[in-house]
């Protein structure tokens, strides 16, 4: 059988970091209520000349040197984001000029933060049907550059960023088990239009024909996430036939600690195993899920054999995992 494997990863970060004291200084706001509320202390954000693309390509040159394959040997590119360089073409597309492996497929996948979930589900899907051997599955944006830095309730919550992994194909022996060997063995995907109100932009091409920025009810946001979060996690262990023992790492979408600890108390899952960079990202939306990910593989905790379950919710509502052995 045909399994979808995690050959590397790799990460791109803006250089430059805003502390929360920084904020406090333009904001009514201060590190005490962003650290206790959010878990998080800074965040990078882009600078001039850095954009979704950029960060995407720097992020997928480091996957493919971690896994040690050229960028010829990828046959698809599959990038989530929400703020792509521009409404067209898509910034997939950027990174596939800039890493010369045309003519492959390259697109982009709007789900906002679950955004790197529905691109690697998608990936599989194409890997499994044999519409491609080798992809690469990156998570870029700047919602810095979508924030409206006067609202104290959105503005200190977001980064910038972007992650990547290189996912092959591999043949797997059949009499393999189903948990065993390297691989995705199984992911779920969900949508709930809704609640559409709840998170949203209030700009577009085809509404305001401007780019307009993030709107938020963060409290009904933060009670939706722990409930979808902890129902899709339960729904995929019990789909893969796994014990909630056995999983040696969650990678969540980093939005904010009180929704990672919620959620893993929900599953009975010890804090420890649970992956935080939002102290340092702060909220990277589709990037925060690959970015965590190679910060816990760069570091040596995140290893050959382990089952690593990851998962993430955002606007729509959109929400998904996948359960993944390296
Ligand atoms: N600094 C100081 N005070 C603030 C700030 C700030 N930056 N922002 C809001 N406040 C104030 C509010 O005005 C309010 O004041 P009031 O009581 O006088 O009206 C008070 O703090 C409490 O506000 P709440 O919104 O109720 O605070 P809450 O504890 O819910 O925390 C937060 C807000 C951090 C946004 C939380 O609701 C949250 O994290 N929600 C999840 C949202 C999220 O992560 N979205 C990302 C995309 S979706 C996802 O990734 C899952």
């Amino acid at each position: 059988m045909i399994r979808s494997v995690i050959r590397g990863a790799g990460a791109a970060l803006p250089p430059r970091v805003v502390t929360n004291e920084e904020l406090a200084d333009r904001l009514e706001t201060s590190n005490d209520w962003i650290v206790e509320r959010t878990g998080i202390r800074q965040r990078h954000i882009a600078g001039e000349g850095e954009t979704t693309s950029t960060l995407a390509i720097e992020a997928a040159r480091a996957a493919l040197a971690d896994a040690g394959i050229d960028a010829d040997g990828i046959d698809l590119i599959v990038l989530a984001t929400a703020t792509p360089d521009n409404t067209f073409p898509a910034t997939a597309t950027k990174v596939q000029a800039a890493l010369g492996c045309a003519p492959c497929p390259a697109f982009d996948i709007a789900a906002v933060c679950s955004g790197f979930l529905y691109a690697m589900s998608t990936a599989d899907a194409m890997l499994a049907s044999g519409q491609a051997k080798c992809a690469l599955v990156i998570g870029a944006e700047t919602f810095s550059r979508i924030l409206d830095w006067e609202d104290r309730t959105t503005a200190v919550l977001f980064g910038d960023g972007a992650g990547a992994i290189v996912l092959e194909a591999q043949e797997v022996a059949d009499d393999t088990g189903p948990t065993q060997g390297p691989g995705i063995l199984t992911s779920q995907l969900h949508a709930d239009g809704s609640h559409h109100d709840l998170l949203y932009v209030d700009g577009g091409p085809s509404t305001t024909q401007t780019v307009g920025h993030l709107r938020m009810k963060g409290r009904e946001v933060f009670r939706h996430a722990v409930v979808n979060l902890a129902q899709v996690l339960t729904d995929v262990v019990a789909k893969a036939g796994v014990e909630i023992g056995e999983i040696d790492w969650v990678v969540p979408h980093q939005a904010n600690i009180r929704i990672l600890e919620g959620t893993a108390k929900k599953l009975g899952l010890p804090p420890e195993k649970v992956i935080v960079t939002v102290d340092r990202h702060a909220n990277t939306s589709a990037a925060s899920v690959p970015l965590a990910f190679a910060a816990a593989r760069a570091d040596g905790r995140i290893k050959p054999g382990d089952l690593v379950l990851f998962e993430a919710m955002g606007g729509g509502f959109t929400w998904g995992a996948s359960l993944v052995r390296m």
